[in-house]
């Protein structure tokens, strides 16, 4: 059975005053706190055994604000993030609850147009491995970016200053169990932090990294400017949830 696994740590600084009231991921987007889009993200996709990462300033909130995860028709377990140390960091408290299946990981402020259904319909026919999911951007240094050759990813660079493609690598991945042991194998990055681009490129090594395309438009809500944008995008999207 697949496993969810958000994660929604960080002190937002770059939306502050806002993230002085609550986490950015209980901001409003669309109509609803903006974790609501990747809690239906999951569940639509039959995904309903969900685990929420955050840091320990805004736990109370996200449990206030969710709760057991009855009203979703879901079920949620809640873990502290203690340090700011990177995704991958992050991921690795998922392991006692991943219990050895394979979990799709979902960045809490990544919005999307449309259900990420047939990316989650791919990771089922897969065999073993990782997979990613790829939307071609016009601003791709601010991202994990993939080198593509045919229909395989050779590489992922995290925000290079000369990026080889314009396909960003979105914050929706899905992995196998052994992606604990691979976390254990990565070094901090030069800005400090376990990168989740290690993680997917130590994929790659093994020839195990697949990718789906995002259908529709997509947004990184860290940001004033995107935050907007992630508003427009869910008050006109069709209903998909
Ligand atoms: C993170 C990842 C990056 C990815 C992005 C998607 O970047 O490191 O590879 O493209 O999320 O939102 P961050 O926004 O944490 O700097």
């Amino acid at each position: 059975m697949l496993k969810g696994v958000i994660l929604a740590g960080g002190l937002g600084t770059r939306l502050y005053p806002l993230t002085k009231v609550t986490s950015k991921h209980l901001l409003p987007v669309g109509n609803e706190p903006m974790i609501f889009h990747s809690i239906k993200q999951l569940t639509t996709a039959g995904i309903t055994d969900i685990l929420i990462v955050t840091n320990p300033e805004y736990v109370g909130d996200f449990v206030n604000t969710l709760g057991s995860g009855k009203d979703f028709g879901c079920e949620f377990t809640y873990r502290v993030q203690e340090e700011a140390k990177g995704i991958a960091h992050a991921l690795a408290l998922a392991e006692g609850f991943a219990r050895g299946g394979r979990a799709v990981v979902l960045l809490g402020d990544n919005i999307f147009e449309t259900s990420i259904q047939h990316a989650v319909n791919d990771f089922h026919a897969q065999q073993h491995g990782a997979r990613v999911l790829l939307k071609q951007v016009s601003n791709p240094e601010r991202y994990g970016v993939a080198t593509l050759n045919g229909n395989h990813i050779v590489a992922i660079e995290e925000k290079p200053k000369h990026p080889k493609s314009k396909y960003a690598v979105v914050g929706a991945y899905f992995y196998d169990a052994s992606v604990f042991d691979i976390i254990r194998t990565v070094e901090p990055s030069a800005r400090g932090e376990y990168e989740i681009t290690a993680v997917n490129n130590a994929y790659i090594h093994r020839g195990e990294l697949e990718y789906s395309l995002v259908h529709g438009k997509w947004v990184d809500a860290g940001t004033f400017d995107s935050l907007t944008e992630a508003h427009q995008i869910l008050l006109n999207a069709a209903d998909w949830s």
